[in-house]
């Protein structure tokens, strides 16, 4: 059985999320952007965690961390590339890395991009992807730190993982994400009912995540740099992929 996953919000718009394995028991925290709704998370599923997965080192993503491991003693695991600005890590993990939870093994991907030190992290089993400020629904994360090629490599290795993997993301960027989409892929029409479930689920206040790989790569224009339509739209029948999903970000970044 997959493991089970709570997703809640934090702070304006970034997620927190617990994950429990039934049969162990085991529950971990991906990412500590806020304190109380994380307690309140807790509260409501009964939830314990012992272990904190952190996924890169924003401030919205580790605020939490010294409060938590305080009150719950928890072990904190986050990215070697950038350990010294994680605070309260006790294991440094990275491409390849395993990390042993109930009757599943998760495994380490290194994402740069965003941050040069990202990481996310694969529940195999369950298909399950916690991707952060990689990938997310009909976008990607700002390139911060890194150029175009390293974002696009990350990109592409989350883009191979089977179509039904369950991505959970940093943040409820869907809606803004999807007016930017519709301007560069105006007649995909996987994208327009996309588009206006999104706006329907919004008006509802509801979470427009997890989103899956299969429905990333066909409606994300971040993830469809080889499209002939997209091409056309920005002018790039000929350009190289890495070209292409370079122009994609710059256009977003002025949106
Ligand atoms: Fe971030």
């Amino acid at each position: 059985m997959a493991v089970r996953v709570d997703q809640f919000m934090c702070r304006s718009d970034n997620f927190g999320a617990l994950v429990h394995d039934d049969e162990s028991g085991r529950t971990l925290l991906i990412d500590a952007p806020e304190e109380a709704p994380i307690l309140a998370a807790i509260e409501r599923t009964g939830w314990k965690p012992e272990l904190l997965l952190i996924t890169h080192h924003h401030g919205d993503h580790v605020e939490a961390n010294l409060a938590l491991k305080q009150r719950f003693g928890l072990t904190i695991v986050g990215p070697k590339g950038e350990a010294a600005k994680i605070p309260g890590i006790d294991q440094s993990v990275s491409e390849g890395d395993a990390i042993p939870f109930g009757r599943e093994t998760i495994s380490v991907l290194d994402t740069p991009g965003h941050t040069a030190g990202h990481i996310s992290y694969l529940f195999p089993d369950s298909h399950v992807l916690f991707a952060a400020d990689t990938l997310f629904a009909l976008g990607c994360g700002r390139l911060l730190e890194c150029k175009p090629p390293v974002m696009f490599e990350s990109l592409q290795k989350l883009a191979a993982l089977p179509l039904e993997t369950r991505v959970y993301c940093g943040h409820e960027y869907t809606q803004a994400n999807a007016r930017f989409a519709l301007t560069v892929d105006p007649t995909n029409s996987a994208l327009k009912e996309r588009s206006a479930e999104i706006d329907r689920l919004r008006a509802g206040g509801k979470a427009t995540l997890p989103t899956t790989i299969g429905l990333e790569l066909s409606t994300n224009p971040f993830l469809r740099w080889h499209d002939p339509v997209i091409r056309k739209n920005l002018g790039m029948e000929k350009a190289a992929d890495v070209e292409v999903f370079a122009e994609i970000r710059k256009r977003k970044d002025v949106f």
